[in-house]
């Protein structure tokens, strides 16, 4: 009688063993997609799924990894003041990065710090809370992995939080933390000072063209123009050297604005055949021109490509904000950017359409922006 009691509470036990652990498996799906935080905590080396692992030319390491060189810094301060000698540099560094970090930009430490510990203070959230913000099958907002979209594509070591911040018709509240409590204040003062950096940012740019300072603010659609964020937290990884954070892709954006943590290297820039990575400038944000501004400008300044490896020893968080055109409005290559016999190299398309194509694609270099080329 002792005995079989025994026995039974041990088959309970073990049947309850057994159904944790399922639950707990079950929960490390999102879709059809792991969460990777999840699987970092449950996973050796040796287990890193094979959907993870990347071949030849796509793994991180390797010869082609270009440690001397380093993206431009320019000084936004300066750009303010007028100085000739700095919008030179930026002209040379869209000209020759498509990337670069600025300084002086006059968004406050207090304000970006805020923002940090807030994404962080999220991903740290069991899963289940994140759980609550769940990004739809074939959605791009909310919590979970964008741009999948086959059985057999690799996948990224990196979980995301995707937010369309304005216009208001594109915000899904329902999908903003409401944990930690300072989540979506801190969001808003945060893309309002992001976005005033944009149109700063644009309208120097714009100069270095020989264009009207307002010239791509004044297409953009004002209220109507695109921002979005998406923050990107990547786990400590056991095969670094063989996982990507985020695969290689171009922005779809206008321009985008990159907060990362100080001291974590993991973005790296295309150059030629080689990868060069971004070493954070403490409090500087990086910038890189998008999709749009290729097209704009004829190719002059090109949407460069750009993918994130990741740790053996720590996490990374990155803060990311897509600053784009209205959906309405019509993209090609400015008239008075195209010399009298270059070809025109991107044909005339609806931004909205465009923005559907590359959230609907997987992230794969530049292919995204074949939609638009005349070749
Ligand atoms: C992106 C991106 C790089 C990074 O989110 O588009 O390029 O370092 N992120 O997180
Ligand atoms: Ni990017």
């Amino acid at each position: 009688m002792a005995s079989a009691a025994v026995c039974s509470t041990k088959e309970q036990h073990q049947e309850e063993e057994r159904k944790k652990q399922q639950d707990a498996s079950d929960q490390l799906e999102i879709g059809e997609v792991h969460d990777v935080q999840e699987l970092q905590r449950l996973c050796a080396a040796e287990d890193v799924p094979e959907r993870y692992l990347r071949e030849g030319d796509d793994r991180p390491g390797g010869a082609n990894v270009c440690e001397q060189a380093q993206i431009p810094v320019i000084d936004v301060g300066e750009l303010r003041r007028g100085g000739g000698d700095e919008l030179r540099r930026l002209r040379l560094a869209c000209e020759e990065w498509g990337f670069f970090q600025v300084v002086n930009h006059g968004i406050e430490g207090e304000l970006l710090d805020g923002m940090e510990k807030a994404a962080r203070e999220f991903f740290a959230l069991p899963l289940e809370e994140k759980q609550r913000y769940p990004m739809a099958p074939g959605g791009i907002q909310g919590y979970g992995h964008a741009f999948v979209f086959s059985d057999d594509q690799k996948l990224d070591w990196c979980n995301m939080l995707a937010l369309g911040v304005s216009p208001a018709s594109i915000r899904r509240p329902a999908l903003w933390p409401t944990t930690p409590a300072l989540f979506s204040d801190t969001l808003v003062r945060y893309s309002a000072e992001v976005r005033a950096l944009c149109a700063v940012l644009l309208a120097h740019v714009a100069e270095t063209l020989g264009l009207a300072p307002g010239t791509f603010e004044g297409m953009f659609g004002g209220e109507a123009a695109v921002q979005a964020v998406r923050m990107n937290f990547y786990p400590p990884c056991p095969r670094p050297d063989l996982v990507l954070g985020l695969s290689a892709h171009s922005d779809g954006s206008a321009v985008t604005v990159l907060q990362q943590d100080a001291g974590r290297v993991g973005l790296q820039v295309r150059r030629g055949d080689a990868w060069v990575p971004v070493h954070p400038v403490p409090r500087a944000l990086v910038i890189n021109l998008g999709d749009s501004l290729e097209v704009l400008t004829n190719g002059r300044y090109k949407s460069v490509e750009h993918r994130a490896v990741t740790s053996g020893e720590h996490d990374r968080l990155s803060i990311v904000t897509f600053y784009a055109p209205a959906y309405d409005v019509e993209m090609g290559p400015l008239p008075e950017l195209v010399a009298d016999g270059e070809p025109c190299r991107y044909r005339r398309f609806n931004h909205g359409e465009y923005s559907r194509h590359y959230v609907t694609s997987k992230l794969e270099g530049k292919k995204t922006l074949d939609f638009a080329k005349i070749n």
